[in-house]
Parts: C-alpha cells; structure tokens; sequence
C-alpha cells in the first residue's frame, strides 16, 4: 500500500483512495481487487480491441464511391451494415470494438486519477506518466478515426470538423489538412488514409507502452482470469442491452448539422462545435500540456533523499538488489579484476528514491542507506512483524 508524504496537496485525495481500497479488499478480497490492477485493465481492454478489429477488418471495405457489385451497393457504409446486420455475431463483434473502446478510455482514466491521487506519478515516475499522457492522446485519436470509418452523417460531419480545425492551424495547417483527407477533398482515398492511421496508431501504441513499462521493475500487465471475466461481461452487458447501429449513409452533397455524441472519444468536438477553432486548439493545448507538467507543478517540500550505497568489498554480486529496486537504479558492473565475483551493483544517485528496498533484498548487509544502515531496517522489520503478532 503507497503511503503519501504528509505535505502532499493531494494527502485527502489519497486517504479517500486507500479507504476505498481497504472497503474492496473486503468485498473482493486482495487477490480480486481490481485498485490493485489498474494499469492493467485498459491494457486488457487493447487485447480484446486488437481481436475483435481484426474480425471487423475482415470485412469492412474502405470507398465511399457507390460501386455496385453484382447489383449490391458496395462501400465502407454498406460493409459496416452488412456486418451488423447479416453477419452472424457480427453485430456482437461491433458492440464489443465499440464497448471495448469506451471501456479502455474509463480505465485509463481511473488508472492516471489512481496513480496522481497515490502520488506514484513524479520523480522517479515522470517518465510514465508523460508516455502515459501521449498513450491516451493517440488512444482518443484511433477512437476518432474508428468513428469516420463507419461512413455514415457522423462521420461526415467529424471528418469536416477536423479538416477544418487542422486547416485553421497557423502555417501547418493546409499541410495537415492535406495529410488528413489524403488530398484536397473527401475521397476514397480519404477512407484509406483513416484506416491505416487507425490500424496504424493501434499498433503504434505497442511502442507507446513499451516507454511506458522501461523504468518499472514488475509492472503488472495481466489480472487475475476472474477479473478479466468481470471486464469481458462489461462489456456484453453494453452490447445486448445498447446495440449499436449506424446513422444515414454519408453524402458529400449534404452538411448534416448535428450528431449523438459519444462522450468517452468525442468530447473534443462538442467544445469545437461550441467555440471558435482558436479558442478550442488553445484549451486543447494548453490543458494538454498543464496535465503533462503536472509532476513538476506539484512538488511537495521534502527532505534531501539519502541514496543507497554499496559497501564494496562485501558485494557478491548476485544481482537481488537489482531485481527487486522499483525504480532501476541499481546497475551490475562487471567486477574490478582481482575480485572473487563477476559482477558488483552500483546505484545510479539519480534514479534512488532511497526507498531501501535493495537493503531489505541483500542477503549480505552489502547494502546501505547512509541513514539507515541495514541492522537499523532488519530491527524496524522485526518490530512491525512483531507488533502485527
Ligand atoms: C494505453 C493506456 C495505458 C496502459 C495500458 C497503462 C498501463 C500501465 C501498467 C500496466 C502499469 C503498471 C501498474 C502496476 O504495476 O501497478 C502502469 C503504470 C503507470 N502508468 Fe499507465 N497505462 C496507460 C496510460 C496511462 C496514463 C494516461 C497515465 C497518466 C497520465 C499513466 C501513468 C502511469 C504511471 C505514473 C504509472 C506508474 C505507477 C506505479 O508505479 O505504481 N498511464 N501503466
Ligand atoms: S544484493 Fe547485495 S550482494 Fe547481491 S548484488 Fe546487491 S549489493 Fe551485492
Ligand atoms: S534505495 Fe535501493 S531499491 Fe530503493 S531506489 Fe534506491 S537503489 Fe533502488
């Protein structure tokens, strides 16, 4: 369980979360607790959306020409309805995309308002939280782009929106505009360019977690069968009880007007729709970058931290306080020649948050917090196993 330091402005926030933790530890025991998952849950739900786009792929086709193939209409629009409608389960493998889709934005959600609350978001943590930032940018992007595939009035409509706000970016934007639509206007190309930024991007967010995970020692990525059960069914609740359905096909020779809104991906055009294009790129932007900075805007006062030392001649070389620092900033060195052992751990200052858990790891009191030598921490230990009897 993370502990706040007291002078942290989010010391309430944190209370309030540990509480309700403790509450489900009761309900669902510590093994089923999904507080105890939660980066775990919109990396679940990207599984579940790699599948189920896969068999969505099979058979969507992205033109909006009105081809006709033996005497049947055939493009993007024609192909989503026919998946929906006469495919067997396909109007299940819809749901679940869409339903995944809102799911995965929730969790991710929950899972950065978790780790801020928990004040696991700074120092030695920035780097995951501004991937994360980036990871959840591109996640509402590939969203958007899964929305203008459908072809139908929305998707005409949102595909207007967005060349337009692109278009009103100062010196950039007709080039983006152009990159967006894939030529100067709505075409079958433009279709194409949507569906491979949106396989594209899905794939790209592999890289995306990979930054993600790099400084955690055990990030946990998988929960436990029972809780993905629990997220699966979710899930098919949503889709037998709000089965989803497309709008009218697209028309290029009409301007529809209005749109229902899916507010897990689509928020951003219900402000476009309400301010000037400068306005909304300003709030997107500004309050984009006010999130990432956040690890450095709120910085508790703290002490000096006290990094781990290694007492050189005592070292074995086996590696266990590397593997167990939660931060990776224990390094093994090949050992000096001469030495009985082949390798010999060194702490790289800047990575320690002083947390002592390699002193705790070391079998060989080779280990040390300048403050807090190893008999100190060994006493400290057997005290509060004591006192919990
Ligand atoms: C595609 C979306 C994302 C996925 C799949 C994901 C997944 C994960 C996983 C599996 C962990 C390890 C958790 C653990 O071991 O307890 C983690 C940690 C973390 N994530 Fe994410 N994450 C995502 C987005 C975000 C976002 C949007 C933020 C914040 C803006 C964020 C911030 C963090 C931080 C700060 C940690 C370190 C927390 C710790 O050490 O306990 N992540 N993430
Ligand atoms: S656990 Fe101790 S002995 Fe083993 S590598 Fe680390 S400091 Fe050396
Ligand atoms: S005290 Fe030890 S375990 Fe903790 S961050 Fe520093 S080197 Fe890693």
């Amino acid at each position: 369980m993370q502990k706040i330091v007291d002078n942290h402005p989010l010391k309430a926030f944190n209370s309030l979360t540990l509480t309700l933790e403790n509450i489900t530890n009761k309900v669902m025991t510590s093994k089923y607790n999904p507080f105890y998952y939660h980066g775990a849950l919109p990396q679940y739900y990207l599984w579940v959306l790699y599948l189920s786009g896969l068999l969505l792929f099979a058979y969507y086709i992205p033109t909006i020409d009105n081809a006709y193939f033996s005497k049947n209409l055939v493009n993007a629009w024609t192909s989503v309805d026919y998946i929906t409608k006469s495919l067997p389960f396909g109007g299940v493998i819809r749901g679940i995309h869409r339903y995944a889709g809102d799911a995965m934005v929730i969790t991710i959600f929950l899972h950065a308002i978790r780790v801020w609350f928990t004040d696991r978001y700074r120092q030695y943590r920035w780097l995951q939280w501004v991937s994360g930032i980036v990871l959840a940018l591109f996640v509402l992007f590939i969203g958007q782009t899964g929305y203008y595939l459908v072809w139908d009035e929305r998707s005409l409509l949102l595909t207007r929106m967005t060349a337009g706000a692109f278009e009103a970016i100062p010196a950039i934007g007709p080039g983006l505009k152009t990159w967006f639509l894939n030529g100067d206007q709505i075409t079958n190309l433009t279709l194409s360019n949507f569906l491979f930024i949106h396989i594209g991007l899905s794939f790209f967010l592999l890289f995306g977690l990979w930054v993600h995970y790099l400084r955690m020692t055990r990030p946990v990525m998988t929960p436990p069968p029972a809780v993905n059960y629990i997220l699966t069914a979710f899930v098919l609740i949503c889709v037998f009880l709000f089965p989803i359905n497309s709008g009218q096909m697209a028309d290029l020779n009409t301007q529809p007007s209005s749109f229902e809104i899916d507010w897990f991906f689509l928020f951003p055009y219900a402000l476009l729709s309400q301010m000037p294009v400068g306005a909304y790129w300003a709030v997107m932007v500004l309050g984009t970058v006010a999130i990432t900075a956040l690890p450095w805007i709120m910085i508790p006062k703290q002490p000096e931290i006290e990094t781990a030392e290694v007492v050189l001649n005592k070292c074995t070389g086996c590696s266990l306080c590397y593997k167990d620092c939660p931060y990776q900033a224990i390094e093994m060195v090949p050992a000096p020649a001469g030495s009985r052992f082949k390798l010999l751990a060194t702490v790289k200052d800047f990575r320690c948050s002083g947390c002592g858990v390699c002193v705790g790891a070391c079998a060989f009191d080779a280990i040390d917090l300048p403050d807090l030598p190893d008999a100190e921490v060994n006493a400290k230990i057997k005290a509060l196993l004591e006192a919990k009897g």
